[in-house]
């Protein structure tokens, strides 16, 4: 046995990371269940490193050197069972089983317990760069023991991508931490989304602008703080002329947002751990909303008239408003997402460091941005902060965005064009930091209809005041 790692499941994620993998200088077993798609991958690229094809997965897994570390690309769900299932019995204690997979952590943690009983480390391992980034360097999340990540560390940095000289992969905490990670960070992917969304679609109607001029204007923010992967495609897409019309390609595409389920999973998890991640929750709703085409089309017949016209007297004012309000709202959506992480780790008891998280998060995914690293050193700085919007660089940013934010929230809600994760942001950033919250008429609503008690501000004890007979109060 020569290889040093395994590859199965060549699909295009599985095949770009073996040939990631040989570049870096690693000799790779590959297999895949159909053998056309390992036999095309050493015939279209064998030269680009050691790759050692197996039609088997007995072979394949003969030609590893032990401890084996193998990594499972295959459809996140039952396929990676499936796999698992015709793997497992061919392996030996102390082999590495790492799911690269967009799996729900959950089923990570099922596996890793399955897989411990046999002595075997099941590594559910976020990937995150599409494509692109498997080929060339990907943000890496590895869950799994800590002993799985002394093999498989040194492979993955290597392969990952750098960001001033440090790589974008670190061991997250154990079993399903990586893959909870890769979810939440899939989380903020949609709020990113949905934001930039709306602020392309608040400045099409503000200032009457054609996508190819908007997307100058994103060309400019991607030079500014705002700077960004994401920002950067957008100005790309924007630009880009449909082949077969000539109009512009996002007029030709249908506006109904599909997604594959890490978004609401990151919704779900949020709903049960109680953390109020808004912005992502309003961008996967959003998506939803706009798939509901005959609810649309009924809507849109009744309410022609309802908003109001809007035109914007000062076109760079309104641009650096919008501009302004994207950052705020962008920082409320990460803000949440960390809190999130926070949770989970504490939920589960793995130990995340949410510094290292944004350190890895830098370079090779889809939501890098230069605001990662003042993340960073935010929660570096400050580990037990309570809420990044604390952090100085953010609470700056924020304090001089809100009122940019309130005009386009408002303008927005006047002109009827919906801005849902803007407006939703923004409220949560007014929540946190209100006096006093309509909470306290909640909990005497839940006590009159129901005796579900409450607590007093001026002492200790719960309460419950007697509704229906002489309303006095007694202690619960
Ligand atoms: C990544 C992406 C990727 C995700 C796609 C599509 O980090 O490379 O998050 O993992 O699967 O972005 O997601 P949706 O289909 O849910 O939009």
């Amino acid at each position: 046995p020569t290889a040093q790692i395994g590859v199965t499941g060549l699909a295009v994620m599985g095949r770009n990371l073996a040939r990631n993998l040989a570049r870096n200088g690693f000799t790779v077993a590959v297999h895949n269940r159909s053998p056309e798609r390992t036999r095309s991958l050493v015939a279209e690229h064998g030269d680009e490193g050691a790759f050692v094809p197996s039609e088997s997965l007995a072979d394949f897994v003969a030609s590893l050197e032990r401890p084996r570390a193998i990594v499972v690309m295959v459809k996140a769900g039952d396929p990676t069972d499936a796999v698992l299932g015709e793997l497992v019995p061919l392996l030996e204690p102390g082999d590495i089983v790492v799911d690269c997979g967009n799996a729900h952590f959950a089923d990570t943690r099922r596996r890793e317990e399955a897989l411990r009983e046999h002595g075997l480390h099941f590594v559910g391992t976020g990937v995150s760069g599409g494509e692109e980034g498997a080929l060339h360097g990907p943000s890496i999340m590895p869950g799994g023991s800590a002993e799985s990540y002394r093999k498989l560390g040194p492979i993955f940095e290597r392969i990952a991508a750098q960001v001033d000289g440090v790589p974008c992969c670190r061991h997250i905490g154990p079993d399903g931490a990586g893959h909870f990670v890769k979810m939440v960070h899939n989380g903020i992917e949609y709020a990113d989304m949905q934001l930039i969304a709306e602020a392309y679609d608040l400045l099409r109607a503000g200032l009457s602008a054609g996508p190819a001029e908007i997307a100058e204007i994103f060309r400019g923010w991607n030079t500014g703080e705002l700077e960004s992967f994401l920002i950067e495609i957008t100005a790309d897409v924007l630009a880009h002329p449909d082949a077969a019309t000539g109009r512009p390609f996002v007029d030709v595409v249908r506006d109904e947002a599909e997604q594959k389920g890490t978004g609401r999973w990151t919704v779900q998890n949020a709903l049960d751990l109680g953390i109020p991640i808004t912005g992502i929750a309003e961008a996967t709703f959003a998506r939803s909303l706009s798939g509901h085409a005959e609810q649309r089309a009924a809507a849109r017949r009744a309410f022609a008239d309802a908003g109001q016209p809007w035109w914007v007297e000062n076109r760079d004012t309104f641009v650096e408003d919008v501009r302004r309000a994207l950052l705020a709202s962008k920082i409320v959506a990460y803000a949440q997402g960390f809190d999130h992480i926070r949770a989970g780790s504490r939920e589960y008891d793995w130990g995340i460091d949410l510094g290292g998280t944004a350190t890895i998060w830098r370079g090779g995914c889809i939501i890098r941005a230069r605001f990662l690293d003042r993340i960073r050193e935010a929660y570096d700085a400050r580990p037990d902060l309570p809420t990044l919007l604390l952090a100085p660089w953010f609470a700056d940013r924020v304090s001089d965005g809100v009122p940019s934010w309130r005009r386009v929230v408002a303008d927005a809600a006047r002109a009827g064009v919906p801005a849902p994760a803007f407006a939703s942001s923004l409220a949560y950033f007014d929540a946190l930091r209100a006096e006093r919250l309509p909470a306290a008429l909640i909990q005497g609503l839940r006590d009159n209809f129901g005796a579900h008690t409450y607590h007093r501000v001026d002492r200790e004890g719960t309460f419950h005041t007697l509704w229906a007979g002489d309303r006095s109060e007694v202690s619960a």
